[in-house]
Formats: structure tokens, C-alpha cells, sequence
């Protein structure tokens, strides 16, 4: 029997402090109104000074092993998606190695902005199947809040900090029905790197950096790419929209969301949406709804589940797995 990667925990963390349309209108020329018409956004929660990537990145992790009844022994990698670690070294991983009290195995960091936590869950896919690892925490931790130009309209109403993790274990398994990743496809177009970007970071001491965005340009991209994407993960697996049971999709904006759910011929209740309370959290949107709609009971074991992001760079995948 083949190994499989099984998802045997799921955990997120959201920081303490949330902050609503109407409260950010009054730091910049915004409203409520404009802000849910065009992103369904409500709210989001941002981060406090001790709310670090790292932080928040081990709230989840131990939140996934607990659910998984697995400890620290367990553990022989950790990933972390992250666009904003808490230093350019050690990776943020490391931090969170030591703050869970792991002290066998390795881990690192992995940037692929918005589609951070589905290049990491393959990454961690690939180390399992090929013996690599038995147990790996894929995390997915963002401190956006840290990023924004908060003077610019555009880009500061759209995202929120939080965390979210999984925990794969290695397990048997074969064909559809049995739990486990099925399958991840990944994507990246550097020739778009400027469509959606951070100008500066830490090796750019003239440049903190901040995001900039067309966002027409990301919506037009984001709607066409993950419609391939969703189509190439059916068709790699023999599967049909109606096999889908749950779409868990990246939180960017509640059009592409609802956009993506019609291609697939899901009816709503079956697409899980959380930009509405926690805004685009990056790399941990997929991972922070996948979290909520698990612990809620929605979810549940041997539901078969279509994860899709897409983010800066331009970076993008899928994700199915067998719950
Ligand atoms: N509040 C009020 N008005 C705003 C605003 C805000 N926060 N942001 C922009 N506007 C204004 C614009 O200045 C523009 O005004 P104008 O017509 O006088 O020039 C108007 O609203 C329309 O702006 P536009 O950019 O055309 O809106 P849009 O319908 O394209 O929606 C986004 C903007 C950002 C919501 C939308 O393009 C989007 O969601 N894109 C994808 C973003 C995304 O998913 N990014 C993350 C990917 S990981």
C-alpha cells in the first residue's frame, strides 16, 4: 500500500484585537459600505505587538496537535507559509520548533505570498510519500498589518493577521476514498511578480517595504488562474464537480469566492468563506477557514476537500485531499 499523507489535525489562532470597517473609515477615506460591496469584508482582526508570526504560528501549531492527540515526538518537520516571519533568521519555523519544545527533525520557512500554505502542504506531501518525514506541521502565519501602507485605500482595507495549521501524518492508503492528500499542483508566473508585490525587506535598508497592488489586474488573474486550477486538480484525480463535497479557497475577496464556487456548481453553503470576519490573512486563509469550518462540525472525516490560493509573484495552486 502506498504512503499517504494524512491530515490528522487542524488548529488557528486569530489575534485578540478586531477592527471594523466603520473604525478604519475613520483613519482613511473609506466606508463600510464601499469596503463589503466590493469584498464582502466586515472586519478583520489585526495583530498586537507580541502577535508575531511565531507567535501566532505556534497558537495554531499546538492547536492542530491537539487535535491530532500527537506531541511534540511527533514532529519531525515544521513549514512555515510566511511573507512576514519575525526575522530573516532564524526561519520562523525554528522559533516555533523551540516554542513547542521539538527538539529532533528541521524546518523552514517558505514565501509564496497568498499561496504560501498550498506550496507548503505539497512540499510536505512530497517529504512523506517519499519517506522523508512521518509527521510535518505545515503552519501558515501572517502579520499583514506590518506590511500595509495604512494611507493607501486600496490595499489597507483588504487584509488581516492570523494563523492557521494542519498536521500531516504518514499513513497507507490508495485510490479517492481513502483518506489522505490526493493530490497538490503548484503554479508560479514571475513575469507578473509586479502586478501584486512588497516594495523592500529586510536585505533593502532604503526600503522597509510596503505591498502594492493592481487590483484589477490581481482579480482578473485570480479568477481565470484558479478556475484552471480547480479544473486541472478534477481532472488529475479522475474526479467531477460533483464529487467535491467542500471548497475551501483562498479569503481575498467574496466575488472571486462566490466566482469560483459557481464554476464548480457548488451551491453556497458548500464553499467555506471567512473574508467577511477576518479579511485576506495570506497564507493563512486557507488554513484559518479550513480550521473554522472543521471545528464547527462542517467538516467532517471523509469529506473530500478542494483548497485553492493565489497570491504575489504570481504564485498558485490546489489542493485535494480526502478529510
Ligand atoms: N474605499 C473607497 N473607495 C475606494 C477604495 C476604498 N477602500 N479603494 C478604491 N476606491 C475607489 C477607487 O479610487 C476608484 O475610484 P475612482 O473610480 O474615482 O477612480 C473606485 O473606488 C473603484 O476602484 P477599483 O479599483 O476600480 O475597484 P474594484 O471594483 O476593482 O475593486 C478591489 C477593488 C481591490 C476590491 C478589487 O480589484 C479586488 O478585489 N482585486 C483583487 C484583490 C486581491 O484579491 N488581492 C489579493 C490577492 S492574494
Amino acid at each position: 500500500m502506498p504512503t499517504r499523507s494524512i491530515l490528522t489535525g487542524i488548529g488557528g489562532y486569530l489575534p485578540e484585537k478586531i477592527v471594523t470597517n466603520d473604525e478604519l473609515a475613520a483613519r482613511v477615506d473609506t466606508s463600510d459600505q464601499w469596503i463589503r460591496e466590493r469584498t464582502g469584508i466586515r472586519q478583520r482582526h489585526l495583530a498586537g505587538p507580541h502577535e508575531t508570526a511565531a507567535f501566532m504560528g505556534t497558537k495554531a501549531a499546538q492547536a492542530a496537535l491537539a487535535d491530532a492527540g500527537a506531541g511534540p515526538d511527533d514532529v519531525d518537520v515544521i513549514l512555515v507559509a510566511t511573507s512576514t516571519p519575525d526575522q530573516a533568521f532564524p526561519a520562523t519555523a525554528l522559533r516555533i520548533q523551540a516554542a513547542l519544545g521539538v527538539t529532533k527533525g528541521f524546518g523552514f520557512d517558505l514565501a509564496a505570498a497568498c499561496a504560501g500554505f498550498i506550496y507548503a502542504l505539497s512540499v510536505a506531501d512530497g517529504m512523506i510519500r517519499v519517506g522523508q518525514a512521518r509527521g510535518v506541521l505545515v503552519i501558515g502565519s501572517e502579520v499583514y498589518s506590518r506590511i500595509m501602507n495604512w494611507q493607501d485605500r486600496t490595499t489597507c482595507v483588504l487584509f488581516g493577521d492570523g494563523a492557521g495549521a494542519v498536521f500531516l501524518q504518514a499513513g497507507e492508503g490508495e485510490g479517492n476514498d481513502a483518506r489522505g492528500v490526493l493530490s497538490t499542483h503548484l503554479h508560479a508566473q514571475g513575469t507578473l511578480g509586479d502586478i501584486l508585490y512588497v516594495d523592500g525587506a529586510v536585505g533593502r535598508h532604503d526600503l522597509p517595504g510596503t505591498l502594492v497592488m493592481n487590483g484589477k489586474e490581481v482579480f482578473r488573474q485570480a479568477v481565470t488562474r484558479l478556475a484552471g486550477a480547480v479544473d486541472e486538480a478534477l481532472a488529475a484525480n479522475g474526479l467531477v464537480y460533483n464529487d467535491i463535497d467542500w471548497l475551501v479557497p483562498h479569503q481575498a475577496n467574496l466575488r472571486i469566492i462566490e466566482a469560483m464556487g459557481k464554476r464548480l456548481s457548488l451551491p453556497p453553503e458548500r464553499v467555506v468563506i471567512t473574508v467577511d470576519r477576518h479579511a485576506n490573512t495570506s497564507a493563512a486563509s486557507v488554513p484559518l477557514a479550513l480550521a473554522e469550518a472543521y471545528a464547527d462540525g462542517r467538516i467532517k472525516r471523509g469529506d473530500l476537500v478542494l483548497m485553492e490560493a493565489l497570491g504575489g509573484g504570481l504564485t498558485w495552486g490546489s489542493a485535494l485531499v480526502r478529510m
